[in-house]
C-alpha cells in the first residue's frame, strides 16, 4: 500500500488535505498539544493523508509568556469568534476549562460544523447527553463524512484509552464494577504525604506546579473531579445517566497525618478511590472515598500521577488500565490521538448499552473507618458502642491513637461490613455527643 504523503500534493489537494484546529486554552494541557503535533507533524500527516495545522490559540491573556513555541502559522486570539467564525477552521479543541464560557465555545463550534476535541470532565459530566443530541440534530440530513464529531478521550484518566476502551471493547459484554484510582492530583499528593512525609500544603503546591491539578484545585481535594469522572464512566459502562449528586463523595482534605499512622499499623495505606458497581440486574452504587487498602494490593503501590481502574465484566472478568492520569503530555496524547482520529475519518462509537434503565442508589456496603476525636473522659467507648448497636453496626475493633500529640488525639472504631446509611446514622449520633 503506498503511503499517503503531503510533500507529493498539489497545491490545491494540500490545501483541501489541511485541517485547520482551533484551540481554546494555551496552558498545560493546550501547549502540550502544540507540541505533539509539531514533534509528530510528519508521522501524522503520512498516517492521516491530511496535513493538521494549529492556526490560532485562543487565551484569556495573550500577553502572558507561553512555555511552548507557537507555530509558524499560528497567532495567539483573545476573542472566541476569532475561531468560532473562522469558516478556515475545522477542529475546536476546548482544553480552557470550566463549564461556562466552555459550553459557550463547544455548542457553536458544533453549530458552525466544527469537529470538537475536548478534555473537559466537569462540562462532559454535565452535558453529555444535551451534547450528543446537539450532534445528532446537526448532523441530522448531513452525508457522512460531512458529518460533525465529539471526541473526549482525556477527560477522564488522562492518558489512558479508557473511553475509547469502553466504547469500543465491551460491545459483547456486561459490566458490573469500574474501580480504582481517578485523580492524579490526590493520588500525587497522597504518596508525597504517606511516603515523603510531605505536609498537605506542600504536596498540594508541587501538585499545582507539576500541573496536575485542576485550576480550582478544591475540585481535585473535594473528590468532585474524581465524581465527574465516575459518573461519564457509568454512562459508558453502565449505559445510566445519574446526577453527580447521587454520588457519595468524600475527598481528602479531612485526613490527617494520624490516618496514615493507623494505616501503616494496619499494614497498610490510603488512596482515593472511585468505585461504580451494578448491585443487581436494576440498580447501580457508586461512591468516592478515601479508602484504606492493604499492602499487597496491587492499588497500594500506585503511586504519584498515575491513575489505575479495574473493569470487572462477565466475558472478560477483570481488565484493569493503568497509565499516567494527568500532566501536560499524557493528557495531550490523548487529545492528540483523538485529532489524528478525526483527520483519518474514524467515526464515535455509540456509548456501550446506552438504553439502560437501571436506577442509581445512593447505598452501599462497606467496612467502615470512623476517626473520633474526644476530650478524654470516662465512658466514651461504651457511649460509641451504644450508639453503633442502637444503628446496628457490628463493631470490629477498636483502635487507639498510635501517636498522642493534643492535636491529634482520636481513636478509630473498624466496623465489620455495614451500609452507608447506618454510618451515617451512627455519626450523626456521635457528632451530637458532648
Ligand atoms: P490551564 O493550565 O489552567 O490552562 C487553561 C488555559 O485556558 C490557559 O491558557 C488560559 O488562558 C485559558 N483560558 C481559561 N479560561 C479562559 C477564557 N475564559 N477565555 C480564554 N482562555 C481561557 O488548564 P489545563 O490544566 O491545561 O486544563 C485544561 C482542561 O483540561 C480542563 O478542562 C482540565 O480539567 C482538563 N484536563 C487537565 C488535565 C491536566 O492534567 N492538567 C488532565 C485532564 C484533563 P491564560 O493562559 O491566558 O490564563
Ligand atoms: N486534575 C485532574 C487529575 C487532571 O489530577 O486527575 C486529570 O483529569
Amino acid at each position: 500500500m503506498q503511503k499517503p504523503s503531503f510533500l507529493s500534493m498539489s497545491a490545491s489537494e494540500s490545501a483541501e488535505s489541511t485541517i485547520r484546529v482551533g484551540i481554546f486554552g494555551g496552558g498545560t494541557v493546550g501547549g502540550g498539544i502544540v507540541d505533539i503535533l509539531d514533534r509528530k507533524s510528519d508521522y501524522v500527516t503520512a498516517l492521516t493523508g491530511k496535513n493538521i495545522e494549529v492556526h490560532k490559540i485562543c487565551v484569556r491573556d495573550a500577553s502572558k509568556p507561553r512555555d511552548f513555541d507557537l507555530p509558524d502559522h499560528a497567532s495567539i486570539v483573545t476573542n472566541f469568534d476569532d475561531i468560532l467564525d473562522d469558516p478556515e477552521i475545522d477542529m475546536v479543541v476546548e482544553v480552557m476549562g470550566g463549564t461556562t464560557a466552555a459550553k459557550d465555545v463547544i455548542f457553536s463550534a458544533l453549530k458552525n460544523g466544527k469537529d470538537v476535541v475536548t478534555a473537559n470532565k466537569a462540562l462532559i459530566a454535565q452535558d453529555l447527553t444535551e451534547i450528543e443530541s446537539l450532534v445528532g440534530e446537526v448532523n441530522k440530513g448531513l452525508e457522512s463524512g460531512d458529518e460533525v464529531e465529539f471526541r473526549y478521550e482525556a477527560a477522564v484518566c488522562g492518558g489512558i484509552p479508557i473511553i475509547r476502551s469502553l466504547q469500543s471493547d465491551f460491545v459483547g459484554d456486561s459490566v458490573s464494577m469500574m474501580s480504582g484510582i481517578i485523580n492524579g492530583c490526590t493520588n500525587f499528593m497522597l504518596s508525597a504525604m504517606d511516603r515523603d512525609g510531605k505536609s498537605y500544603d506542600e504536596a498540594l503546591a508541587e501538585a499545582s506546579a507539576l500541573g496536575y491539578a485542576e485550576a480550582d484545585p478544591t475540585l481535585d481535594v473535594g473528590g468532585f473531579d474524581a465524581r465527574s469522572k465516575l459518573k461519564i464512566l457509568m454512562r459508558l459502562g453502565f449505559g445510566v445517566e445519574v446526577s453527580e449528586d447521587e454520588i457519595s463523595c468524600r475527598g481528602i482534605t479531612e485526613l490527617m497525618k494520624v490516618d496514615f499512622d493507623y494505616a501503616k499499623m494496619l499494614g497498610g495505606t490510603i488512596k482515593l478511590l472511585g468505585v461504580a458497581k451494578a448491585l443487581d440486574d436494576d440498580s447501580v452504587t457508586a461512591f468516592v472515598s478515601p479508602c484504606y487498602v492493604t499492602n499487597d494490593d496491587s492499588l497500594a503501590s500506585v503511586s504519584d500521577a498515575t491513575n489505575a481502574i479495574e473493569v470487572k465484566s462477565e466475558n472478560l472478568v477483570s481488565s484493569t488500565y493503568i497509565g499516567q492520569g494527568a500532566g501536560r503530555y499524557p493528557t495531550a496524547n490523548s487529545c492528540v490521538n483523538d485529532i489524528v482520529a478525526l483527520a483519518k475519518g474514524d467515526q464515535t462509537f455509540l456509548p456501550f448499552n446506552p438504553g439502560s434503565q437501571k436506577k442509581m442508589v445512593n447505598n452501599f456496603e462497606s467496612v467502615f473507618y470512623l476517626r473520633l476525636k474526644y476530650r478524654d473522659s470516662l465512658g466514651i467507648t461504651r457511649q460509641c458502642g451504644e450508639i453503633c448497636e442502637k444503628h446496628g453496626v457490628s463493631i470490629h475493633s477498636i483502635l487507639q491513637n498510635p501517636v498522642t500529640k493534643n492535636d491529634d488525639s482520636a481513636f478509630v472504631i473498624m466496623t465489620e461490613k455495614v451500609d452507608l446509611k447506618a454510618i451515617k446514622n451512627v455519626v450523626a449520633d456521635i457528632e451530637a455527643l458532648d
